[in-house]
């Protein structure tokens, strides 16, 4: 890559992460399906260790500190992410025993068998499902839980254009009980799974990206890469209205053997 190039790319990726940290959330979710997610973990006790991989700014790390008592430990590859998580950490007090760094879920830096939980909110598609499943298994204790959200199909048909969008963007993406299935294989009890309410699409997603992007366009008036990260994301919430009954993202909580 010649070094024009690279500068090129690195604007591209600063301005994709000033966009996304712009909103309090990196991906759909919301504060009441993390507490439900939660709610299927037992165990947690005041010296539980909690890692939230791909955490971003922190959206719902805070609130997985509210409902625990023990230590998170908020990971993510991006560093003006984890600054954003630590500015969250401190505004919210939970400084002695919340702590964002900056990492990679490929390469966590963890002992083995030195987590009761491991938490990933629409990020483990980074690595894959089977893959993040499998290599994050070593990390938790017997008995400890992984809980993540996963883009998948609510059907075994769909049309033709959203299959066309999920192929190019995540090819792993695949039906619950397949999904449930490499939970299975991968040595987890899958204890349960639920779709995310639409909702955590739109009110808690897609809607503050509206405003987000008025701004964004105006700052980056006539820039070619901002206006088409904004079209991007205006064409993804177009494609989720129209085609939410196929697909969405579910919460796959299991329990390692
Ligand atoms: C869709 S966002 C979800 C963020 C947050 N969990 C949420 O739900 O708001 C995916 C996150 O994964 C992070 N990420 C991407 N690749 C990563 C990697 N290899 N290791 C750690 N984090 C990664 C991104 O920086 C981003 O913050």
């Amino acid at each position: 890559m010649s070094t024009e190039n690279k500068s090129i790319h690195e604007f591209d990726f600063n301005l994709i992460c000033e966009y996304f940290s712009s909103i309090e959330r990196q991906g759909p979710g919301s504060p009441e399906v993390t507490v439900k997610a939660l709610g299927f973990i037992d165990h947690l006790a005041g010296d539980s260790k909690i890692a939230d991989i791909g955490c971003g700014t922190g959206g719902q790390t805070m609130v997985l500190a509210e409902h625990t008592t023990g230590h998170i430990t908020g990971i993510d590859l991006f560093p003006v992410f984890i600054d954003l998580f630590n500015q969250n950490v401190r505004r919210n007090n939970f400084q002695k025993r919340v702590s964002g760094i900056v990492g990679s879920m490929e390469n966590l830096p963890f002992q083995n068998e030195a987590l009761d939980l491991i938490w990933s909110e629409g990020a483990i598609y980074n690595i894959g499902f089977k893959r993040g499943l499998k290599e994050w298994k070593q990390f938790l204790k017997p008995g400890g839980y992984l809980a993540v959200t996963e883009a998948s199909w609510f059907t075994d048909e769909r049309p033709d254009e959203i299959t066309a969008f999920w192929r190019d963007a995540y090819p792993e993406i695949d039906t619950i009980p397949n999904k449930i299935g490499i939970m299975q294989k991968t040595g987890y009890i899958p204890v349960a799974s639920f779709i995310l309410p639409e909702n955590c699409w739109t009110e808690h997603f897609y809607d503050h990206q509206t405003e987000a992007q008025k701004k964004f366009l105006d700052k980056y008036k006539g820039n070619q890469t901002a206006e088409e990260l904004v079209a991007n994301q205006r064409h993804e919430a177009q494609l989720y209205a129209r085609y939410k009954a196929f697909y969405g993202y579910v919460f796959y909580i299991g329990k390692k053997i």
